[in-house]
């Protein structure tokens, strides 16, 4: 019998502190930064993000996510064999932010890793868990993306600090004797290292190098439309479906434009559009998990939908995920 995976819950978490634009714009007056609601909303769609209070760390958000993706599956975090914690902002250089939530779960033993593919993360994490399932090496997996973005912003830099905020998604991913995950697709293209980067790093007990964000914003964007096209397009390929088959599209909440365009190019209607990014702004690796997750709690999202996830970030790193939930 051919072993499948498919995912059983999900969960989210967003710390509490929330910053509408007007609040976040108030904030980086007093620093001479200047922006506005109107800016932020006419070209990115994003109206608030949630910062996580300083000594809350992507663990502490992912473990939430993790409890809450538990419980939707009726699970025990005793019945997970396999975790997966997609960050690019974890809490130490290492052990991996998975280690220290397996911990903060209570469980041992299990397998526990991260995956850094920037804001592709939670596609590429979701890609792993399903092929170790798949060939048996895991039965129930947590599959969680987890970010705290605001640590590594340069709140001088207007055109990146608006953009980014904290959370936390989760899935339990199980095997099952029916699909699930459909198809995957993953690429990265390292020649675009320059255009999204944290370039700095720790060496000698001193931060060698910038440690904030750098990003430029047009080069991601003419890159993110292309490739989000063809990787939801290599997915149906790969499962004989077709545009018309998709019930909701997920994609990376980056930017509304990049999200609307990509729903064009594949005939969807825009109600089809999962679209969080206006509350949530861009979390990076979160960003799937916590739009799907809002997307299940509300209702939108039935058993038996079929889904399309696609990620796109720094590395540059894109992919989609087709499945049914
Ligand atoms: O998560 C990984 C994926 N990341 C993305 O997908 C991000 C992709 N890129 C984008 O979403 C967009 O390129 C941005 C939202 C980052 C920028 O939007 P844009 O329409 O490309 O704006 P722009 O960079 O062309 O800037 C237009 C103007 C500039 O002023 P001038 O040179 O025309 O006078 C900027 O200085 O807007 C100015 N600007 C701002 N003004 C007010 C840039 N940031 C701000 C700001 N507030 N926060």
């Amino acid at each position: 019998m051919t072993r499948y995976s498919r995912i059983a819950g999900t969960g989210s978490y967003l710390p509490p502190r929330r910053l509408t634009n007007a609040e976040l714009a108030a904030d980086l007056a007093t620093r001479g930064v200047e922006t506005s609601d109107e800016w932020i909303v006419e070209r990115t769609g994003i109206r608030a993000r949630h910062f996580a209070a300083p000594d809350v760390t992507s663990s502490d958000l992912g473990v939430e996510a993790a409890k809450n993706a538990l419980q939707a599956a009726g699970l025990q975090a005793s019945d997970i064999d396999l975790i997966i914690v997609a960050t690019s902002t974890p809490d130490m250089v290492f052990p991996s932010a998975a280690c220290i939530l397996q911990n903060k779960l209570g469980i041992a033993g299990c397998a526990a890793f991260d995956v850094q593919a920037v804001c592709s993360g939670f596609v590429y994490a979701l890609t792993v868990a399903d092929a170790m399932i798949r060939t048996g090496s895991a039965s129930k997996a947590l599959v969680i993306g987890a970010e705290v973005f605001s640590r590594i912003l340069d709140f001088s830099d207007r055109t990146t600090c608006v953009l980014f905020g904290d959370g936390a998604g989760a899935v339990v991913l199980e095997a099952s004797e029916t699909p699930g995950i459909l198809a995957s697709d993953l690429h990265a293209d390292g020649k675009h290292v320059g255009i999204l980067c944290v370039p700095g790093n720790v060496s000698g007990g001193q931060i060698l190098g910038d440690p904030l964000l750098k990003m430029d914003g047009q080069a991601v964007f003419k890159l993110a439309v292309g490739v989000l096209e063809s990787a939801a397009r290599a997915t149906l390929a790969k499962a004989n479906l077709t545009d018309a088959d998709i019930d909701w599209l997920i994609p990376h909440q980056a930017n509304i434009r990049i999200m609307q365009s990509t729903a064009k190019k594949l005939k969807m209607p825009l109600e089809k559009l999962i679209v969080t990014v206006d509350q949530h702004g861009n979390t990076s690796a979160a960003s799937i998990p916590l739009a799907l997750d809002a997307a299940v709690r509300s209702g939108k999202i039935q058993k038996g939908d079929t889904l399309m996830l696609e990620g796109v970030g720094g590395g540059f790193t894109w992919g989609a995920v087709l499945l049914k939930y």
